[in-house]
């Protein structure tokens, strides 16, 4: 059984991986915009990562004797700039999102709620694989520059991403 404040922290993170979908889901609509087929695809996919966060953790809170609460969804962006800026934008926000699941340990480790500890190790492994992933594409976009051969060559790389695996419990 959860407590009243893991449910309440929980219900919050629930609502930015709502929004982090919805980001995603904007970026995929900017790149298609842009040209980029991949970087749309690759969006589309990190979409579905998302909302694969979300429900794992909907699940979670009513398997423990919580409620979910569906807050508002904050409307995301329209323009994010050049294909570099999206990614940039990407980390930035993943970084956002690694400090808030590193606060809701916190909260669980306070609570005495080691259910919710082992849980959100989960969360914790797949930040650092989500920061690290946006790093590199980052990376490789600075060195390719406006160099739009180069620009082509890392949007059929990105076009290549696979769909994320189901959440097990
Ligand atoms: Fe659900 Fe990208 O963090």
């Amino acid at each position: 059984m959860i407590t009243k404040r893991m449910e309440k922290a929980l219900n919050g993170q629930i609502n930015k991986e709502f929004y982090s979908a919805y980001l995603y889901l904007a970026m995929s609509a900017y790149c298609n915009k842009l040209g980029m087929p991949g970087a749309e695809h690759w969006f589309r996919m990190q979409y579905d990562e998302e909302v694969i966060h979300m429900t794992k953790m909907f699940d979670y809170v009513m398997q423990h004797g919580g409620s979910a609460h569906l807050m508002q969804i904050e409307e995301p962006p329209k323009e994010f700039g050049t294909l570099l800026e999206v990614f940039e934008e990407s980390l930035r926000h993943e970084q956002f999102v690694t400090k808030s699941i590193n606060e809701l340990l916190d909260v669980a480790v306070e609570e005495k709620d080691h259910a919710s500890q082992v849980f959100l190790q989960w969360y914790i492994t797949e930040q650092v694989e989500e920061e690290s992933n946006v790093i590199e594409i980052v990376d490789r976009l600075k060195l390719a520059g406006d160099n739009g051969g180069a620009l082509m060559m890392i949007d059929d790389k990105l076009a290549a991403r696979l769909p994320p695996a189901p959440a097990t419990a």
